[in-house]
């Protein structure tokens, strides 16, 4: 787990950052009014975005990272090094870095495996100015698998 800052990052996890960033763009959350993006990068060095999905039933609502894993998984791709996410949100407490919720550390954790890659895990706070780089095996040790 490495504390980090958007500038100190490889252009390669810059540009993923911001493709998560600008996913934000697209999240439906009229409920928490928190928006998520997120970035995954393919083995074959493809962005495939997502955003978070909210329903009027609370427990229906998708997140960023599993929008983008089903997103990818729908163009044929499962094979992921990275991910990366971000949100933005009216509410103070949304200031922070946005960690991915156990059932998406569970979901990447899969994907991990399949990918037979620890996938890096980026994770930032909406200003960019506080970054955390990790790996899902980091993230979820002794995942059900
Ligand atoms: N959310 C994500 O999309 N990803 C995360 O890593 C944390 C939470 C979404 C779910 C819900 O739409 C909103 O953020 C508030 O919890």
């Amino acid at each position: 787990m490495k504390k980090t800052t958007y500038q100190k990052m490889t252009n390669k996890d810059k540009e993923l950052l911001d493709a998560a960033e600008k996913s934000i763009e697209n999240a439906y959350s009229p409920y928490s009014n928190f928006m998520v993006g997120a970035a995954l990068l393919t083995d074959n060095n493809q962005i495939i975005v997502g955003s978070n999905v909210e329903n009027i039933a609370y427990g229906a609502t998708i997140c960023a990272e599993r929008s983008a894993i089903s997103k990818a998984n729908t163009q044929g791709l499962r094979n992921f090094s990275k991910i990366a996410v971000i949100g933005k949100g009216s509410d103070k407490k949304y200031n922070e870095i946005v960690s991915p919720c156990g059932c998406c550390r569970q979901v990447i954790s899969e994907f991990a495996k399949i990918s037979k890659t620890n996938i890096t895990v980026i994770m930032s706070n909406p200003k960019k100015n506080r970054v955390i780089i990790s790996t899902i095996k980091e993230l979820l040790p002794l995942a059900f698998k």
